[in-house]
């Protein structure tokens, strides 16, 4: 069965929601998934193969940084810059418009891993929490995302 690397970017809690609402839906499609509220960058490479898929949830906070719970991971991502060709990736990022570095943590993420090699599996996902209904939103982008697994 694949497995979906669900990487969790949250600091008050939304995307981790949204991150429970995905995995539970990828399950319901017949993947298995492996949540990852804290992104331990060792663990995530050390565990890497040709198969590895991550759907990467990434909140935005500060101006544009990410938020707490993959701060650690991201700083090692631009720091240790390893080759990810065997990754296979999407990316969601929540955000709110009223901020100028809107959705930037995701934005990030997105060029980030493509910059490594990774494969990017969809167009990212930029979720407006002053506008959108998350719910809907990411369920719709799922179906594409899983049509291209
Ligand atoms: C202090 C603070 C800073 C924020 N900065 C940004 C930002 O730079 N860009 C953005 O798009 N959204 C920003 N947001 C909006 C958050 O991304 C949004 O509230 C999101 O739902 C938070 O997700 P979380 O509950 O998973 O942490 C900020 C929110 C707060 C409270």
């Amino acid at each position: 069965m694949q497995n979906i690397d669900i990487l969790v970017a949250t600091t008050s809690g939304n995307t981790e929601y949204l991150a429970d609402q995905l995995s539970n839906q990828l399950q319901e499609a017949g993947y298995s998934t492996t949540l990852h509220y804290e992104p331990d960058y060792s663990d995530l490479m050390e565990s890497l193969t040709d198969q590895s898929v991550w759907l990467c949830c990434v909140a935005s906070h500060g101006a544009g940084e990410y938020a707490d719970s993959m701060i650690d991971f991201a700083e090692e991502l631009h720091t240790h810059k390893p080759q990810l060709a065997e990754l296979r990736f999407g990316v969601i990022a929540v955000g709110d418009s009223c901020y100028d570095t809107f959705c930037a943590a995701g934005r990030d993420c997105d060029a980030m891993l493509a910059i490594l090699g990774a494969k990017r599996l969809i167009t990212h996902l930029e979720i407006d929490m002053s506008q959108d209904d998350p719910d809907e939103k990411s369920s719709t982008w799922l179906q594409s995302f899983i049509q291209s697994l």
